[in-house]
């Protein structure tokens, strides 16, 4: 009885390991994850709203390929880093456009013998759809046109600031902190329930504008990574961080654009966290 049982289990396993083109529908998991996770979030807004990269057949750098790399490319591609490409910025990505199509679609379907990008089994590489992927290809064969900003995401009511966030969480955030919020171990901090992002808004919104790097301690785990800052405009800004604080079991606070100006005009490091005895004791780990 007992080796039939074993086989049974372990004979199908090896099938699927063994099959390379299954693992591909490993991908499609972050998509089901993201409808998921907007019914737990009793968001009005349904999985067919959110943009979806076939639909478009003209696609322009600023207005749908940037939101992906900023997404997928930008914890190792972005101004900070010195010995890889910056892709937020046009004028990169246009002039190496052609390899980054190479790496995206060639190398990934097994036609280029470089790695292909984002680097395999990355959270990155499982969170591009298919569908972006073949997006970037698009774009590039039609020319790699820079394009038109998406018109800022003027909200006139906090329910619309939370409907128009919750595109940008599912078109940039998601990869790295997942549909669900709730992040990857040791890699990306979870935003659902998180101790630092309810304590203290001010900090959450300049961490966004700014990016981070080193060491952060979220609901008791420590976490030591790096979050590009990303070319977001204020009401973008605003509108992401309301989705965030509304979604995920936390605060239900709500961030306005005239906070966020505000908070861009100080420096990166004068923010101080909200005084605790702890912290007021030893110079704070995010400054
Ligand atoms: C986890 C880190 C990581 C992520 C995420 C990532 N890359 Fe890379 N990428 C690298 C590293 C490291 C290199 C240099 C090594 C190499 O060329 O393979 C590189 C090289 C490249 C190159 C080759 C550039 C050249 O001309 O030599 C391209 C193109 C590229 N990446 C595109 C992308 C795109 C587009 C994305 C997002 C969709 C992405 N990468 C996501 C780490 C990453
Ligand atoms: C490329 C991956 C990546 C993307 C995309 C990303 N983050 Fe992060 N985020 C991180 C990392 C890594 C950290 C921890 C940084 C550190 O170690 O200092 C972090 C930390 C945070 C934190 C503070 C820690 C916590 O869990 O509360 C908040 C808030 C946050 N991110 C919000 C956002 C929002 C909002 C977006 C979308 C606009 C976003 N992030 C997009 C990687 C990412």
């Amino acid at each position: 009885m007992k080796p039939l049982l074993i086989n049974q289990i372990i004979a199908p396993m090896k099938t699927f390991l063994a099959l390379n083109p299954f693992r591909r529908s490993l991908r499609i998991w972050p998509t089901i994850l993201a409808a998921g996770g907007c019914l737990l979030a009793g968001s009005t807004v349904m999985a067919e709203d959110a943009p979806t990269a076939a639909a478009n057949p003209r696609p322009t750098y600023l207005g749908d390929i940037q939101p992906i790399f900023m997404g997928s490319c930008s914890r190792c591609h972005n101004q900070e880093t010195r010995f890889v490409y910056n892709w937020l910025d046009y004028k990169t990505a246009y002039a190496d456009r052609w390899e980054i199509r190479r790496r995206l679609w060639d190398s990934y379907k097994g036609r280029y013998y470089k790695e292909p990008m984002p680097i395999v089994n990355s959270p990155e590489s499982l969170a591009l759809t298919d569908a972006d992927r073949e997006m970037i290809k698009t774009w590039v064969d039609q020319g790699g046109a820079r394009g038109e900003p998406p018109a800022p995401g003027a909200a006139k009511s906090k329910a619309e600031r939370i409907k128009l966030g919750q595109r940008l969480f599912t078109s940039i955030c998601a990869a790295c902190h997942q549909p669900t919020g709730r992040g990857v171990p040791n890699v990306f901090p979870p935003l659902a329930g998180s101790d630092f992002l309810n304590a203290d808004k001010a900090r959450a919104v300049k961490l966004v504008i700014y990016g981070r790097q080193g060491e952060v301690v979220v609901n008791g785990t420590k976490f030591n990574n790096n979050m590009p800052a990303f070319p977001l405009g204020d009401q973008d800004i605003a509108n992401v961080l309301t989705y965030v604080y509304n979604s995920f079991g936390n605060a239900g606070l709500e961030v306005t654009p005239d906070e966020v100006k505000a908070l861009r005009a100080q420096p990166r490091d004068t923010v101080t966290p909200t005084p605790s005895p702890a912290k007021a004791a030893a110079p704070s780990a995010f400054e």
